[in-house]
């Protein structure tokens, strides 16, 4: 169990924001194999200001899809103020602050990573939001900006003392990106310098990993990124192992396939044929990671322009495997 100001979530593991991939589709399945809290999309506060319609997709939601955290890139105050009172007329339960997006176009302004630069602007920031919010609000960071600049102790200490309900952090620096070693004793410093929870983040990849992170950091919660995608049991085997200590047995090729066709079905009643197609493609070649022999049905799935196109290369995959 995990609380966030006055938010109470019934696990420990979080679906993190994955900027074009945690749509509402990839949020409804990965709830049905036990994720508890999903966040959207990353939400760029000026995409909101200018009602961009992509944007406002990324806030739909359904009944199914609670409890729901919402995630904000800022940008200057009145930009983030205009977008924010757009923001209330969506339903969703966190809203946390951005300050790890590592993208040159971002961090290269104060947005992202970019604000681990400018800790003071960070705080101005993410005071503009806990201000015209009513929801709890969470700041995700990086350890620092390189590994010259590690200030994630600070950042996170000056944040609580703003009113930030808890934090969100990677262990690498904006230099690092996505590669390269977690640093699991800066996660342990700042859990231990604050009292807010700290969600840990980098490398939870399986159970193994994630129980790693536990153990390693203290942390109080940790989320699910890259280890979700194409993988939606990772919540529930990883469940089992926390409790159990034992892993179980991976999903069998009928439940893949079964999992597959769902999700093509929900992106398409969310997106429409075309464009549901599309988005299915990348996640075509993550639920078949595992398959062998699998690369030239890859470049077939790339081709496949409708649902009943894609069906049925997830059928050949289905045969493949027999
Ligand atoms: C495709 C992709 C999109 C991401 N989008 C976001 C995002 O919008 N906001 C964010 O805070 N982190 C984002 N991340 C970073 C992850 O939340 C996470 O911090 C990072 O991948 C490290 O965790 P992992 O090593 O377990 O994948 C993204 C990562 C990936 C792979």
């Amino acid at each position: 169990m995990l609380k966030i100001g006055n938010i109470t979530i019934n696990s420990r593991l979080i679906l993190a924001p994955l900027a074009g991939v945690s749509n509402l589709p990839f949020r409804l399945i990965s709830r049905k194999h036990g994720c508890k809290f999903a966040f959207t999309e990353m939400i760029s506060a000026r995409a909101m200001y200018y009602k961009n319609r992509n944007t406002l997709k990324m806030l739909e939601s359904n009944r199914d899809d609670t409890p729901l955290g919402v995630q904000i890139l800022g940008d200057e105050p009145a930009i983030l103020k205009d977008s924010l009172k757009m923001l209330k007329i969506f339903p969703f339960d966190i809203l946390d602050f951005n300050a790890a997006c590592p993208v040159g176009k971002v961090s290269s302004k104060d947005k992202g990573a970019g604000l681990l630069k400018n800790p003071a602007k960070l705080i101005e920031q993410l005071s503009v939001v806990i201000e015209n919010t009513d929801v709890p609000v969470t700041l995700k960071i990086r350890s620092g900006w390189d590994e010259g600049n590690i200030n994630a102790v600070y950042i996170a200490a000056q944040a609580e003392k703003a009113g930030a309900k808890a934090i969100f952090l990677h262990g690498r620096t904006k230099v690092q990106g996505y590669a390269g070693k977690v640093d699991y004793s800066i996660i342990k410093e700042v859990k231990k310098s604050v009292r807010i929870p700290v969600i840990a983040s980098g490398d939870n990849v399986n159970p193994q990993m994630i129980k790693k992170m536990f153990d390693e950091t203290g942390c109080d919660a940790v989320t699910i990124a890259r280890g979700a995608l194409g993988n939606p049991w990772i919540f529930e085997v990883t469940e089992k192992y926390l409790k159990k200590g034992v892993l179980p047995a991976p999903p069998e090729v009928t439940e893949i396939i079964n999992t597959m066709k769902e999700h093509l079905n929900l992106l398409k009643n969310f997106y429409g044929g075309k464009k549901g197609a599309a988005v299915f493609r990348k996640f075509f070649a993550w639920y078949s990671r595992n398959f062998k022999k699998v690369k030239s049905l890859r470049e077939k799935s790339l081709k496949a322009n409708t649902v009943e196109d894609m069906l049925a290369v997830i059928e050949e995959l289905k045969v493949l495997s027999q």
